[in-house]
């Protein structure tokens, strides 16, 4: 869709946030890894908006650095006397912009790309509505503003709870705060927003009456309740994390990802999976991690930061750090932790290992318990394993270390010096033996034991 008009974004996000108990700013909780303000600039950004202006109060220098990182520019709202007078303040800072404005809430992250270009296009339409409000049905209105709207969406009147009538109080349509407006309109209605009110606050939906006091129309647009899931206090976090989690196991299962125990398994904001991928319950995946295809990852498994290529098989209880690159068909089992570790195609640690700062050839087996010594206490060294080596249980390997493509390492060594390619290398103490000395050792004992 090209789309004639520019439009600019003013996020709201001046708001105390004191029901978070805090030091963190509202907006900068996470969600799925990503912190709630960034998810919303995401969102906004497929659709290109020519201005992002963020409106911040108290914790300015805390969400500075990622608004200007995401081409945005912050204004500070020092008092918060209410949504009117916070979007008033984005007006220096679009001077001269004459295209259309959305509205947005920084702590309402979950918000569709496709209700913002509804939004915009619901503004252009023939009958061209001064502003546009984003309506919701929310199986409990609470407190929300109230809008009454004829049935063809013409905005009869916004009420806010604290002023509302009760019969203004029966119905069900929330305003959810996100408008939209043209530059051109907006600022000068909202310059006329006076205080007189229940809340002694400036209120942003006024702007609306204003306009049909001047004989303008505008419209309300109807969006999801989950859309419109704004995030207040801890409790709320985790249901916008638990919302945006629903909608993502959807989308990964649409793509082809079987899923077991959908409910159980965690998703970051970037998680990639290809298809025939098994994922089975309890998988935690942090940031930073993309899976290829028909890849099994079993139970119990966090992966972070990781690379696993088709056929590859991970867990259950294994652990995948970042930088963890895991190649194909390649299988990492039961406690076992890779870290900036790169497995070749079909090589195997199945069990109880740990790989950090290394790099396992081609079709190589990792014995149980092996464990690379990656760290003296100061610095990280890196071990080399060639292909189709053999590591033997319990074996620590001190790094800087290589060994050798084909080579093998006996069991419980603990090996400090490079082993040449298909050797035998084993460091441990050698095995002695005295015939029936256990029993001889049992009978004095047991005579010892017996003297009064
Ligand atoms: C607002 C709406 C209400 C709507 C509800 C939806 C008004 C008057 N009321 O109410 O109709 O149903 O949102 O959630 O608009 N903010 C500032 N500066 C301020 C005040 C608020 O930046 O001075 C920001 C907040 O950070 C927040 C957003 O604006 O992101 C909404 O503020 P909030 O105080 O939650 O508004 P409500 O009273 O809930
Ligand atoms: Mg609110």
């Amino acid at each position: 869709m090209t789309r004639q008009r520019e439009f600019a974004a003013v996020i709201l996000a001046a708001g105390k946030g004191t029901r978070m108990k805090s030091d963190v700013h509202k907006v900068l909780h996470p969600i799925a890894g990503r912190a709630m303000l960034d998810h919303l600039i995401g969102v906004l950004d497929t659709l290109s908006p020519a201005r992002k202006i963020v409106v911040v109060g108290a914790g300015r220098e805390q969400v500075e650095g990622l608004v200007e990182a995401r081409g945005g520019d912050v204004v500070v709202q020092d008092q918060q006397l209410g949504t009117a007078h916070a979007v008033r303040m984005a007006e220096g800072a679009l001077a001269g912009f004459e295209g259309d404005v959305l509205i947005l809430y920084g702590d309402t992250p979950l918000i569709e790309p496709e209700t913002m270009a509804r939004m915009i296009d619901r503004l252009h339409a023939d009958d061209a509505p001064a502003i546009v409000v984003v309506g919701f049905r929310p199986a409990d209105p609470l407190q929300y503003g109230r809008i009454l709207a004829a049935p063809d969406g013409t905005i009869e009147k916004m009420v806010e709870y604290k002023d509302a009538a009760p019969e203004e109080r029966a119905v069900n349509l929330c305003n959810s705060g996100m408008m939209a407006a043209r530059a051109a309109d907006l600022f000068p209605l909202l310059a006329r927003v006076g205080n007189d009110n229940a809340a002694g606050e400036y209120y942003l939906p006024d702007v609306v009456m204003l306009a049909a006091g001047d004989g303008r129309r505008s419209a309300v647009i109807e969006a999801e309740p989950w859309e419109m899931a704004g995030v207040n206090s801890r409790a709320e976090l985790a249901l916008v994390e638990a919302e945006w989690q629903r909608r993502r196991r959807l989308r990964a299962m649409a793509d082809g990802v079987t899923l077991v125990a959908p409910d159980t398994v965690w998703f970051a904001h970037d998680t990639q999976i290809g298809r025939d991928t098994i994922v089975e319950p309890n998988v935690v995946f942090g940031p930073g991690v993309t899976i290829g295809e028909g890849v099994r990852i079993r139970a119990f498994s966090h992966v972070e930061g990781a690379t696993v290529a088709s056929g590859a098989e991970i867990g259950p209880y294994a652990r995948l750090r970042p930088g963890a690159e895991i190649g194909e068909d390649a299988k990492v089992g039961n406690f076992v932790e890779v870290k900036k570790a790169k497995l070749g195609k079909g090589a195997k640690a199945n069990h109880l290992t740990y790989l950090g700062d290394a790099e396992v050839g081609a079709g190589a087996n990792v014995g149980a318990g092996t464990i690379t010594c990656n760290y003296d206490g100061f610095f990280k060294y890196r071990t080399v394993i060639g292909e189709g080596a053999f590591i033997g249980s319990n074996s620590a390997l001190v790094a800087p270390v290589a060994i050798g493509a084909g080579a093998i390492v006996g069991a419980g060594s603990v090996i400090t010096a490079d082993v040449s390619a298909d050797a035998v290398a084993i460091a441990r103490g050698s095995q002695t033996e005295k015939p029936a000395r256990a029993k001889k050792f049992r009978e004095i004992m047991t005579a010892r034991k017996k003297k009064p």
